[in-house]
């Protein structure tokens, strides 16, 4: 079985084709970026009308196919927004009619979950899940992949971003806050939120907004000391929930799991603990539609499609929303 899973959540349009024997076709990404400020919604939705043909013809062509030899179509119904995820669902839903495909909503933060069975031997773990809007801990248990811990505003990524374009610096300043961390000496006192399994930002980012402000703190040691901080508080929070629910697998997903000091402190961790950490390449950590193809197989297999009529997008879906038919 081949499947074409679009992904559309946000800054990401991408393409991903898929086979049930865990084959990567093509993962074709095209993202919206800016050269300082945030994400616009409007002009993400635009960036994706523009783009979506030719990422979808390209993907097509790197796995040398035609729309008539894809036995399914997925996509990314929620969570995200509501202008981008639209035009996803749309070239999804054209593409199942046009080909008379049947046509899967995918949840995007189990996609990332799920991704992790397909490229490593992970059969059981704790997901640390860090991406731009999304910060939680999730684990399976009893029929659902339940949150156990999660952060109580903004998403990881979305703080760095906001720090980032503080300095001057666009989106995405994740990867810009990696490098300048790179470079800084001296560790600078931040506040540290953990609420026993959440995690909060805020108060951290206004904090490092008035140091920065104030000119007596290098840009690398704010950087520095802002990682450091921050993964700390992620890695404690993981592993308490790993200590609570026995499981001894730990799975990095979305974009800030691509930062390399934070993969090392979860090594750190697991190792303590004699755990299995399991860490992706960038590819299939950032948003990416291979895990929505995958994800696709995985729920369609177990005889789920879903319904023209039943395809709107759910910007606001939860992971522990969705019954888990597949495991
Ligand atoms: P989701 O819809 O799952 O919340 P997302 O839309 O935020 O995902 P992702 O591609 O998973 O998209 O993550 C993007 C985030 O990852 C951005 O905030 C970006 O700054 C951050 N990021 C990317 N690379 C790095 C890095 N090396 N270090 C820290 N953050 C990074
Ligand atoms: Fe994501």
């Amino acid at each position: 079985m081949i499947c074409l899973g679009i992904e559309s959540t946000a800054h990401t349009f991408g393409v991903g084709i898929v086979t049930d024997k865990k084959k990567v076709l093509a993962n074709v990404r095209d993202v919206y970026t800016t050269e300082t400020g945030g994400i616009v919604p409007a002009q993400a939705a635009e960036h994706h009308v523009e783009c979506f043909d030719r990422v979808i013809r390209q993907a097509l062509d790197e796995a040398k196919l035609k729309l008539s030899d894809i036995d399914l179509i997925s996509f990314s119904q929620g969570p995200g927004i509501g202008h981008t995820l639209k035009i996803g669902g749309l070239a999804a839903r054209s593409l199942s009619v046009l080909g008379n495909i049947p046509l899967i909503g995918v949840n995007h933060c189990i996609a990332h979950l799920e991704i992790g069975g397909m490229c490593t031997k992970a059969k059981d773990p704790v997901l640390l899940y860090a991406s731009g809007a999304n910060t939680q801990i999730i684990a399976y248990d009893g029929g659902k992949y339940r949150i156990f811990g999660e952060t109580l505003d903004g998403g990881i990524g979305n703080f760095l971003d906001t720090f980032a374009r503080e300095m001057g610096l666009g989106f995405p300043g994740g990867p810009k806050i990696d490098a300048l961390a790179k470079k800084g000496k001296e560790y600078i006192e931040l506040p540290y939120v953990v609420k026993g399994m959440d995690t909060s930002f805020g108060g951290i980012l206004t904090n490092a907004k008035q140091k920065l402000q104030s000119g007596k703190y290098s840009q690398e040691d704010l950087c520095y000391s802002l990682q450091e901080t921050v993964f700390a508080m992620l890695v404690e929070a993981t592993e308490r929930a790993m200590a609570h629910t026995g499981k001894t697998e730990l799975l990095l997903g979305g974009g800030v799991a691509c930062n390399s000091r934070l993969q090392e402190m979860c090594k750190i961790m697991c190792k303590e603990r004699g755990a299995e950490c399991y860490i992706l390449e960038n590819q299939f950590n950032v948003d990416n539609a291979a895990m929505i193809a995958w994800l696709g197989i995985i729920m369609h297999k177990t005889g789920v499609t879903t319904a023209l009529e039943e395809s709107d997008v759910r910007p606001y879906e939860r992971t522990d929303d969705i019954e888990v038919t597949w495991k």
